[in-house]
């Protein structure tokens, strides 16, 4: 009997296509897919560590199949973004730490040994996630996310197209396009600033002077990739997470314009309403121009939506730059946020840099505000969380 294989996905929607690419990872291993983790010989858990909470809910599920009365335990293998970190952090600081908490754990996969390279098994075929990059380089100095994930590496223009277009002949109707921020997608694919890119219909992208870089970079390539997935044919819906404000380029607004099969929520995380805030976490604008470029997109865009990301409690917010957050939200009236409660990470500039000085009860305060102005429009309706 082959051993069999069950995966179980953390975190967000990326881990979720990376679990596509590890099932048929394991199937090449001669692996069956078990229906239920009872009879899996081997359970492969796809980690998130974005807050603290989300090491704790894995952590939680390890003890749980540890616990489990099966005669034989399965193979428990740790893989996405806390194999990530194992796999970058020198130090080894990281993987002690995890030894320690969940001895349980018999292997660390990270998934660059994984890759691209495999087909995602998908069971959903009407709708596709593909990813287009990988890793961040933004190092916004709360996130963890470049010390899992690594540097940014844009997957090849035309593996994305053809992998579009395959799908939509196979049915798929409509795909989410993912990146830590598609946005930059591509500013890799050149050998130097003083390389241009040539796209598959042999329009040339050259380099642009990007400011707070210091240096010439590709402008990014999404728009052109946009645009080419909106021209395959069977494929109806295009959607794209996450943009960084910083670079969503004026031809990206045109584009989503012009295309009507681009889904008009536009997702724009801007996790402060504070200038000092966002200039201590290392994200490139300030409140003026994230309105101003909601501004420019809603004009545009008819119809266009815009939801986002907020942390609140970040090292340092006082209530009056806290109080800037919720301004920003009633000025740009979100669809939704997703709200988060400041949590310390290793690696990261912040908690390098600062004291996680908010108190627990003042971050929930603020979660609720902002949750109740923006998720349940003002309706002071209790919810648990
Ligand atoms: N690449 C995406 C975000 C990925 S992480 C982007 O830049 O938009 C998803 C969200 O988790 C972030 O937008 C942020 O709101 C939240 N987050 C990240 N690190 C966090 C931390 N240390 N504490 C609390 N929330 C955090
Ligand atoms: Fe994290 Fe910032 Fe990169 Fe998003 S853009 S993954 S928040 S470092
Ligand atoms: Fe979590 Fe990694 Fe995604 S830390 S949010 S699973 S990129």
């Amino acid at each position: 009997m082959p051993p069999k294989f069950y995966i179980k996905t953390f975190g967000c929607q990326q881990n979720l296509a990376d679990s596509e690419r590890i099932a048929s990872y394991y199937l090449a291993r001669g692996f069956r897919k078990a229906r239920s983790i009872k009879i899996a010989s081997e359970i492969v858990i796809n980690t998130c560590m974005v807050r603290q909470s989300a090491e704790d809910r894995v952590t939680g599920f390890v003890k749980n199949i540890a616990k489990g009365k099966a005669r034989r335990r399965p193979k428990i293998v740790i893989t996405g973004c806390m194999a990530g970190m194992v796999a970058r952090d020198g130090s080894g600081k990281y993987l002690s730490v995890l030894r320690k908490r969940m001895p349980e754990v018999d292997e660390f996969l990270p998934f660059e040994e994984v890759g691209f390279d495999y087909p995602a098994l998908r069971n959903d075929l009407t709708h596709a996630w593909v990813p287009i990059s990988n890793g961040c380089n933004n190092f916004c100095t709360y996130c963890v996310v470049p010390f899992t994930r690594g540097r940014e590496i844009s997957r090849p223009f035309e593996d994305i197209i053809s992998e579009v277009k395959e799908l939509a002949e196979k049915g798929c109707r409509q795909v989410t396009l993912l990146g830590q921020n598609v946005n930059s997608y591509g500013s890799d694919l050149v050998k130097s600033s003083k390389h241009h890119y040539r796209l598959p219909d042999g329009r040339i992208v050259r380099p642009v002077m990007v400011k707070h870089l210091g240096r010439y970079r590709i402008p990014t390539l999404f728009p052109y990739l946009l645009e080419e997935v909106c021209k395959i044919d069977g494929i109806n819906t295009i959607k794209f997470l996450s943009s960084n404000p910083w670079d969503f380029s004026n031809e990206l607004i045109d584009v989503i314009a012009k295309n009507p099969k681009i889904d008009r929520n536009i997702h724009l995380p801007v996790q402060s309403g504070d200038d000092k805030i966002l200039k201590k976490m290392n994200r490139w604008y300030a409140q003026k121009e994230y309105l101003a470029l909601v501004k420019k997109i809603k004009s545009k865009i008819k119809n266009a939506q815009i939801s986002t990301d907020i942390i609140v409690g970040f090292p340092t917010e006082t209530n009056k730059q806290f109080q800037n957050t919720v301004q920003l939200a009633k000025k740009v009236g979100f669809a939704y946020a997703y709200i988060s409660k400041y949590s310390p990470r290793p690696n990261t500039a912040a908690v390098k840099a600062f004291k996680d000085n908010i108190p627990y009860a003042e971050k929930e305060h603020r979660f609720h505000m902002l949750d109740q102005l923006i998720n349940h429009k003002g309706n002071l309706r209790s919810v648990v969380h």
